[in-house]
């Protein structure tokens, strides 16, 4: 029956080739091309078949291994639309679909009859093979954006509506598609009693400073950010560019585009056509990291993840197990304990630094992290001239001493002892992720209302967890505070794979662009800084002058090797989390300046004033007037 099957559906394959169009009149994915500029072989598809067969063939077949993949690479340059058989992830289905007889070998007439079929696809099993590998096309990255007119944005936070206002600005025709139903991103609903980390000065559109008419928090809870970002929307005219309630599902790759899938509760779903896409879905929204502890379905309480516990209640009465030690859970167990739990314990695997708001309770913290002072005391950054170099080699006892006193401050600061004192040197945390504190959580801690217990969750039991070294805590309620993943599978796989993403995330080129793929951007998704606000705005700057052809960008070959040097240089020394590829933390100013010099504008902007220069502060107003 099965043999049958198959025959019925093969049959189609054996039909006459002689009317096969000559090359230049051949069927194309692509309206505006005939044939690869890499195409070596001319005549009819057919005969252009046999030459590749000829080529490869030994004793009249073509072996599978490197014949037939030498094979399905002359097809991939012959043929645009069979590209993606260049890929392996195809050349096994390949090969498989035209071992017409299942003997493993592919004989002359299988070959050509396969080739045909992908081509002029007439039976089910070409169609989709056929479909799949043009699906796996993707544009090359090219220099040249003359075509792009329209552009598709994912996510309207603060990343994707600075991007946006940027391009229109420049007279693109944008849409931003947002899965919820506001902009905002994270600060629309988050954890209970979340906020900024920074003063608002350190986080504020450098387009669109705070409103004075509104008195705003130095430290402004999440729903005043929330407004705040809402009226820039307005302001900016944003909303009427925006389909919201409308989550993008896939895409998919055209010549000089992307075709974009949407859906949406109400059914409003549909596909659309763009010649770019910028990717802005964010770095700390989805999808939650939950590492599940052995027998986890037996827990009788409540599980929970940072970004679900939003009402501090959530937790009244309860006995709760915080996990993590990042600044979500430390908020998170602060949150619980002030929410009426009647225990509130962080189980953490490693401390972390904690930056006061103000050094030595007196010096707002950003005079010692966001100068070119502070700067010049991180780890030395890989671009520097040697004398640069040598500066830094020289002054290194220097440097270590300096973290040596701001570690011994911040010890005194948050009366840290024990377990609770980090292991790794100040200068090298910040870049695993960072945390600005209030004294709540060290004065919770001295009052006996929340507990810290260095450890791992190694299985649950119906009413409490037991860590790796045996200690057992009652817990009804665990909440993971235990950050977030990436997730990328709205592009088909073998495109995925096109963004060539490392175990420690994703290296594009500035943070923004993926070599391996053209028509396309990342806005904040792949960047972190101590700033992000205005990083997000700095790389829309960027990248909408890099459209509009203000700023060329070098070759693929250059882009990739920048890349590799910053991998280098941040291997050898950042801690090694699955975000390294974008993180740059205090490091953002040498960032913002790359991206300044990209752009041909001072990158330094405190004027003639060299004390400013060197000792003040950066923040978005030093930026403004780059945004006019
Ligand atoms: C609690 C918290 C506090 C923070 N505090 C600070 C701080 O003090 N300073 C600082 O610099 N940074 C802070 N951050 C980091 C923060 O993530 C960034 O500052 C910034 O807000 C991120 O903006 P974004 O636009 O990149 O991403 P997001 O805010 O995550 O926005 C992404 C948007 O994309 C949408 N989206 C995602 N997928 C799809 C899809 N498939 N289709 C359609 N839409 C989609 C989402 O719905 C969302 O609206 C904080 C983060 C958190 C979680
Ligand atoms: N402004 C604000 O108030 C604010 C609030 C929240 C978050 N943020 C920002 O948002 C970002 C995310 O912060 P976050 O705290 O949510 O996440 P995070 O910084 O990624 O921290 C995650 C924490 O979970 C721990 N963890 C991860 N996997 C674990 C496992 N399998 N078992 C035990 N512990 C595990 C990590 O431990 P290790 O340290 O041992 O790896 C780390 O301490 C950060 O950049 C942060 O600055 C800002």
């Amino acid at each position: 029956m099965a043999f049958f099957g198959k025959l019925a559906l093969r049959t189609p394959r054996f039909r006459s080739i002689s009317a096969v169009p000559v090359r230049g009149m051949a069927y194309n994915v692509y309206e505006d091309t005939t044939a690869s500029p890499d195409a070596k072989f001319t005549g009819t598809d057919k005969e252009i078949a046999e030459s590749i067969f000829m080529q490869n063939a030994e004793n009249d077949f073509l072996k599978p291994g490197s014949a037939f993949i030498a094979a399905c690479g002359s097809l991939a340059r012959e043929y645009p639309e069979l590209k993606s058989l260049s890929e392996d992830i195809f050349i096994g289905r390949a090969h498989q679909f035209f071992d017409e007889n299942e003997d493993g070998l592919i004989d002359r007439d299988e070959f050509v009859n396969g080739v045909q079929e992908l081509l002029q696809p007439k039976t089910k099993a070409g169609e989709v093979l056929s479909s799949r590998l043009k699906q796996g096309i993707v544009d090359e990255f090219s220099n040249d954006f003359s075509h792009v007119k329209k552009i598709a944005i994912m996510g309207a936070g603060v990343a994707g509506l600075q991007t946006a206002s940027l391009l229109k600005k420049k007279g693109f025709e944008v849409t931003i598609f947002e899965k919820s139903d506001n902009v905002g991103g994270v600060w629309k609903e988050n954890y209970a009693d979340f906020g900024l980390q920074v003063p608002k000065e350190l986080y504020e559109f450098p387009e669109y400073p705070y409103p004075a008419e509104k008195d705003w928090e130095l430290f402004p809870p999440g729903p005043q950010v929330q407004e705040y970002i809402e009226m820039y929307a307005k302001e900016m005219s944003l909303i009427e560019s925006i389909k919201f309630n409308t989550a993008v599902q896939g895409l998919e790759p055209k010549h000089h585009g992307w075709e974009i899938t949407y859906s949406s509760p109400d059914g409003n779903s549909g596909t659309e056509d763009f010649d770019f896409l910028v990717i802005s879905s964010g770095m700390y929204s989805w999808p939650p990291h939950i590492p599940k502890a052995r027998g986890w379905e037996q827990f009788q309480g409540e599980i929970l993840h940072s970004c679900t516990f939003n009402q501090k209640e959530q937790a009244a009465g309860k006995k709760v197990v915080v996990v993590g030690g990042g600044k979500s859970a430390i908020d998170n167990v602060v949150a619980a304990s002030k929410g009426g739990a009647e225990s509130a314990t962080l189980v953490y695997r490693e401390a972390h630094w904690p930056v006061p708001r103000y050094l030595v309770n007196l010096v707002p913290f950003k005079w010692g992290t966001y100068s070119r002072f502070g700067h010049a005391m991180l780890p030395t950054h890989y671009d520097h001239t040697s004398f640069g170099w040598w500066m830094h080699s020289v002054c290194a006892p220097l440097k270590w001493g300096w973290w040596r006193i701001v570690e011994t401050m911040f010890t005194v600061q948050f009366g840290l002892k024990g377990d609770l004192k980090p292991k790794i040197p100040l200068e090298i945390d910040v870049f695993g992720g960072g945390q600005i504190l209030t004294y709540e959580f060290r004065d919770l801690l001295a009052a006996g209302k929340v507990k810290a217990v260095k450890g791992s969750l190694d299985k649950m039991k119906e009413n409490s967890v037991t860590l790796t070294d045996g200690t057992e805590l009652e817990a009804d309620q665990v909440i993971y505070g235990t950050g977030f993943g990436k997730s990328y599978k709205f592009f088909d796989s073998v495109v995925e794979k096109k963004l060539e993403k490392s175990k420690d995330g994703l290296y594009l080129y500035r943070n923004v662009i993926p070599p391996g793929m053209g028509n396309t951007a990342f806005v904040g998704t792949e960047v972190s800084t101590f700033n992000n606000i205005l990083t997000h705005g700095m790389q829309a700057l960027w990248l909408s002058k890099v459209i509009s052809g203000d700023v060329q960008l070098p070759s693929t070959g250059s882009m990739r090797k920048q890349i590799e040097k910053e991998q280098a240089w941040k291997r050898t020394w950042m801690p090694a989390t699955s975000a390294r590829a974008s993180l740059w933390q205090l490091h953002m100013l040498k960032y913002h300046d790359t991206l300044c010099k990209d752009m041909n504008v001072p990158h330094r902007r405190k004027g003639m004033n060299f004390l400013a220069e060197l000792f003040a502060p950066y923040q978005a107003s030093d930026y403004r007037d780059l945004f006019k």
